[in-house]
């Protein structure tokens, strides 16, 4: 096999952004009921005491769009991974409001999240709602979507299980398409919106993107 080559680039910059004293009162007291430890290997069914369909959705931003999936398929179990402190303060609120028990969150970067945390063929779907498109051709290598990250991917899906990646940059789609079809294991298949594991809300991201008359392109991959 070729070797990957190891990234040390961040997908993100840490920007201090706004937290309100809500979420900081959320991060304070709700992250030990809703957030998963770094230090351990993550065992989805020891969580949540199931062995249920599982999605992973990798940097949910405000978290609105987790949480209506996860209302929607009280039967599904939902992990989020997110860098921003007040989109997590966010989630955590709308989470306690809802009295949700079928999401968990990790506070921290997915790439290595993926990589050490999470074993092998856990999750049926992976969701990644318009990750960060880094338009400029120098910050391209901060795109999360390279070939090392699909490839780990493809480690922690279960046979047959779905990548699912939106993004309303047209650019970045040419890319995605790129290196998926370098790798051989996952082969593209057309969007199904009645299938309840693949259903996609409207996400703030998605909704600015609109007014700027962005068009969005839903890609899916299933793993072979
Ligand atoms: C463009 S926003 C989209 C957010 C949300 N999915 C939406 O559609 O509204 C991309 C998000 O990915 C998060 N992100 C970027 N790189 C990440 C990483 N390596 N690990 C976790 N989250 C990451 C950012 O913090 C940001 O919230």
């Amino acid at each position: 096999m070729t070797e990957l080559p190891h990234r040390k680039i961040r997908s993100f910059v840490r920007r201090p952004g706004r937290v309100t004293s809500a979420q900081r009162r959320a991060l304070k007291d709700l992250t030990p009921l809703w957030c998963l430890s770094i230090r351990e290997q993550i065992d989805m069914s020891k969580t949540f005491g199931r062995n249920s369909p599982r999605v992973l959705d990798i940097g949910f931003g405000d978290g609105e769009a987790l949480v209506t999936l996860a209302v929607n398929n009280p039967d599904v179990d939902y992990l989020g991974i997110e860098v921003h402190e007040p989109g997590i303060g966010h989630l955590l609120l709308l989470l306690q409001r809802a009295g949700i028990k079928n999401v968990r969150i990790i506070q921290h970067d997915a790439v290595e999240v993926i990589e050490e945390m999470l074993m092998d063929h856990q999750f049926d779907v992976v969701n990644m709602f318009f990750p960060d498109p880094w338009p400029k051709k120098r910050h391209h290598k901060r795109r999360l979507i390279q070939p090392l990250f699909i490839h780990n991917i493809g480690r922690i899906l279960r046979s047959n299980g779905v990548l699912h990646i939106a993004t309303d940059w047209k650019d970045y789609a040419l890319h995605i398409k790129n290196v998926l079809s370098e790798n051989k294991k996952f082969t593209e298949i057309s969007y199904n919106e009645n299938d309840s594991l693949l259903q996609r809300p409207p996400t703030k991201f998605e909704r600015r993107g609109k007014r700027l008359g962005h068009i969005t392109t839903d890609l899916l991959y299933r793993l072979i």
